[in-house]
């Protein structure tokens, strides 16, 4: 079994099933429990103009943020993205691991998964080694 809690697991995967990803046939979901104990959950929406479509950790976070405010925190995220060739889960893109940065505390955790696969658990540290984040203008 994952360390990835298993209603999180179900949330990105139920979102990953809404993915709007007909270019690149890659359905991603993210799941996000927040420090007060909030559920938030986004897929990935592309767009025919293809810069202009958005990944499914920045769906999750704009939900949570739209909902709660600037001032919510990230407790754990886990994601769900097809396996690669090798069965290594998708991990989240530089631009989300810099969007996730934004809202998490020391203590957040990340789980990339795959469905009915493997399970990647990291700290934000070792998701975004020596992170610019907002403690450094605020
Ligand atoms: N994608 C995500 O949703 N999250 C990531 O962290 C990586 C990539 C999406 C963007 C695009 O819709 C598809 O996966 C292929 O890159």
């Amino acid at each position: 079994m994952s360390g990835a809690p298993d209603d999180l697991v179900q949330a990105a995967e139920d979102a990953a099933t809404r993915s709007h990803s007909p270019y690149s046939s890659f359905p991603v979901g993210a799941a996000i429990r927040t420090t007060a104990g909030e559920t938030f959950a986004g897929c990935n929406v592309e767009n025919a103009s293809y810069p202009e479509g958005w990944c499914a950790e920045t769906s999750a976070i704009a939900q949570m943020v739209s909902i709660l405010g600037p001032t919510a925190r990230i407790a754990e995220i886990v994601t769900t993205a097809p396996a690669g060739a090798d069965g290594t889960p998708g991990t989240p893109c530089g631009g989300c691991r810099q969007r996730i940065r934004e809202f998490a505390t020391r203590a957040t955790v990340i789980h990339a998964t795959a469905p009915g696969g493997a399970v990647l658990t990291m700290s934000i540290d070792e998701l975004l080694p020596n992170s610019f984040g907002p403690d450094r203008l605020l």
